[in-house]
């Protein structure tokens, strides 16, 4: 099979007025082509938020690691264009995305241990250049990479999207076909509560299942061991309760998820043993059941 990368690359701008317009009916064959593709994988797991910075793709990143040494095969999925973070927190920085010149399908990313990576991130000429694109290219990319992409028979699909429930999140909600579910995640705090409680009600609207809610970086403890609430209270249980949705983890603050990602470690090594990790595999299972993957 012959691999080609010279065709994918991307500027951060679109050079003229026209670049990046597409007719409908191409459009309509992405459409097609991505609802056919993503059919035969059997589960597809948006991680949203609404909030910006609480953690999806920490919680998207460490899913596919975990679910991933359980066995799995995993795809993620990117869908974060303007804030693309997730090569950078599995330390994948240099990683490639190629093109299989007789197919014209885009050949996910394989990271060393072994999960199947799509993200613009890879594909950007300059990295520090800001991605100035509308909401109509933004859903291009969206619907192209999907339509495109070649996944080497995943279990599951995770789906790490960016805060807010913009294009990218409305594409994905719209066009992602069943089994599809959704994956809240929440930050304690005032602030929080309003914004996440509009995802939640953006799934139920969008009629995406809601899998469960995750609350990250849910209290801190103290070297001596008194557990502080830094964010604020905890908004985990009236959520539940108010959305009749289970709280499948509370995740601490904690330095080392931080240095995890910023040294591109995968987190089940730098937390061996700790709340974290148990917490972590403890998700992973659940959502393995919930989505009906095979006993591996
Ligand atoms: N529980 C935690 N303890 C300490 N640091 C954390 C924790 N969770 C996430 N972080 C750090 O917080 C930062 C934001 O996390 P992350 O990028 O996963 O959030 P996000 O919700 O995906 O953000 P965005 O809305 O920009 O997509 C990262 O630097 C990450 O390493
Ligand atoms: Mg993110």
């Amino acid at each position: 099979m012959s691999q080609s990368k010279k065709d994918l690359r991307l500027r951060g701008s679109p050079s003229s007025k026209t670049e990046g317009a597409t007719s409908k009916n191409e459009v309509d064959e992405y459409i097609e082509r991505a609802k056919e593709r993503l059919s035969s994988i059997p589960a597809k797991l948006m991680v949203m938020s609404g909030k910006g910075g609480v953690g999806k793709t920490f919680i998207s990143v460490s899913l596919a690691q975990y679910l991933r040494k359980m066995g799995y095969r995993v795809a993620l999925y990117d869908a974060d264009e303007t804030g693309a973070s997730v090569p950078f927190f599995m330390g994948e920085r240099k990683g490639e995305i190629f093109m299989d010149e007789e197919t014209g399908e885009l050949i996910p990313l394989l990271t060393d241990d072994g999960i199947q990576v799509m993200s613009i991130e890879p594909l950007l000429t300059d990295k520090s250049t800001p991605l100035i694109w509308q909401g109509s290219l933004r859903t291009k990319f969206i619907l192209q990479t999907l339509a495109m992409t070649k996944w080497d028979d995943p279990h599951i699909m995770i789906i790490d999207l960016p805060p807010g429930t913009g294009d990218e999140t409305i594409t994905i909600a719209q066009y992602v076909p069943p089994l599809r579910f959704s994956l809240i995640v929440a930050s304690p705090g005032k602030l929080a509560n309003g914004i996440v409680r509009k995802a939640i009600n953006f799934s139920k609207r969008l009629e995406v299942p809601i899998i469960g809610l995750v609350e990250n970086m849910s209290y801190y403890v103290c070297p001596d061991g008194t557990k502080l609430s830094i964010l604020g209270e905890s908004i985990a249980d009236s959520m539940a309760k108010d959305f009749e949705i289970e709280v499948l983890a509370r995740i601490p603050l904690d330095e080392s998820i931080r240095r995890a990602h910023d040294e591109g470690i995968p987190i089940y090594d730098i937390a061996r043993g700790t709340n974290i990790d148990r917490e972590l595999r403890g998700l992973a299972e659940k959502i393995a059941s919930r989505v009906n993957l095979p006993k591996i």
